[in-house]
């Protein structure tokens, strides 16, 4: 049933222990610092960000590829971190990913029809010939030639190697289907073919997709629901109408002004995205955007903004009704000076 919530993450974190060089020692990299959404049938949720804002580090953590540092994740209203091994083997196969590389993703020296067959080897204790009839079945429904069986990856173009990594996703019938990038390394021209093509399985399979993308242009044909992330934290999150229409965070309005091509405020004057995303070894205090904020004042240098209720979204700004009403004063010398 479309809109039957399939997965909610409960502010999910995730840190990673790493080796600080010369120096010496250990530090945590704070890659995911509490994300909690839902994600239901039939629909996507995209999440938005600069380049190491934590995204492909969610993608893992709900496809149980790596477990949380703390939160709860609930896939079918069972919580995946107190589940047995059994149960979480039954909704692990609910989640599947498809990963940006299409190169680097399937094995070169199997054949297509091998690569959508195996997870049916390992999952499933159908026959030889009902697999092949699996296989034959989701190639079809990905637009792949039946003839295609027998061959390896390294005949295809990147576009081709995506719908392969698409149907070999699908062939446990998953619920939820994780997409990291999924059209960031193919060509612009062959892009919107495999945009509709998830649209087209979404809708044929009642998916509930996690779209991944650090580019608002692809989000806006796919997306019902936005989150954009900074730093590791959502730091707006609702209706991608309602973004797209009228970001309420300076971080979702910058990100937008630097899109030119979904801007739709892009008569208004507006400063694009300036400075250095800072390291998640070593967050700045108070809001992680302050550095870069026309908007900043004192108090977002000192206390990090918690994400509420705005305008219909939830919005992570100290700031957000003065900055919507036109009335919060901008920095510009220091903001120059800052970045
Ligand atoms: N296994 C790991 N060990 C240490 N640090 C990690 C690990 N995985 C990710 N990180 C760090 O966590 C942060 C978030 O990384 P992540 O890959 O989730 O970002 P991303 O949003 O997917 O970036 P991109 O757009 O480049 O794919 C980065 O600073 C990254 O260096
Ligand atoms: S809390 Fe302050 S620094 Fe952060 S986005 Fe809002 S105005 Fe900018
Ligand atoms: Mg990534």
């Amino acid at each position: 049933m479309t809109g039957e919530v399939v997965l909610e993450a409960q502010n999910l974190v995730r840190h990673y222990r790493v080796r600080r060089g010369l120096i010496g020692g250990h530090a945590t990299v704070q890659a995911l610092t509490g994300a909690s959404f839902t994600l239901a049938r039939g629909r996507t949720l995209a999440c938005v960000g600069e380049s190491g804002c934590g995204k492909s580090t969610l993608a893992r953590l709900i496809t149980l590829i790596e477990p949380p540092t703390s939160g709860r994740l609930l896939i079918d209203g069972q919580d995946v971190t107190t589940a047995d091994r059994a149960r979480r083997k039954a909704l692990r196969q609910a989640v599947q990913i498809v990963f940006q590389d299409p190169y680097g993703s399937l094995n070169p020296r199997k054949k297509v029809g091998t690569i959508l067959e195996e997870p049916l080897v390992i999952n499933t204790r159908l026959s030889a010939a009902e697999r092949r009839a699996r296989a034959e079945a989701m190639m079809a429904k990905v637009g792949l030639r039946p003839e295609y069986y027998a061959r390896y990856p390294h005949m295809f173009s990147g576009g081709q190697r995506q719908r392969i990594a698409i149907a070999r996703a699908l062939m446990l019938r998953p619920r939820i289907l994780v997409a990291d990038e999924p059209v960031s390394a193919l060509d612009v021209s062959i892009r919107a073919q495999v945009l509709n093509l998830l649209m087209d399985l979404q809708e044929e399979f009642d998916l509930a997709y996690l779209f991944i993308s650090h580019d608002l242009s692809v989000v806006r044909h796919i997306a019902d629901e936005v989150m954009v992330m900074y730093l590791g934290r959502p730091v707006e999150q609702g209706a991608a109408a309602s973004i797209f229409a009228a970001p309420r965070h300076p971080y979702t309005q910058a990100l937008l002004a630097s899109t030119p091509a979904v801007d739709p405020t892009r008569r208004r004057k507006r400063i694009p995205l300036k400075g250095e995303l800072p390291s998640p070894l070593d967050p700045p205090p108070g809001c992680a955007f302050h550095r870069r904020c026309l908007f900043a004042t004192d108090i977002c240098g000192r206390e990090r903004p918690a994400a509420r209720s705005f305008d219909g979204r939830l919005v992570a700004c100290h700031h957000a009704e003065a900055i919507a009403a036109g009335t919060a004063a901008v920095r510009t010398r220091d903001h120059a000076s800052a970045v």
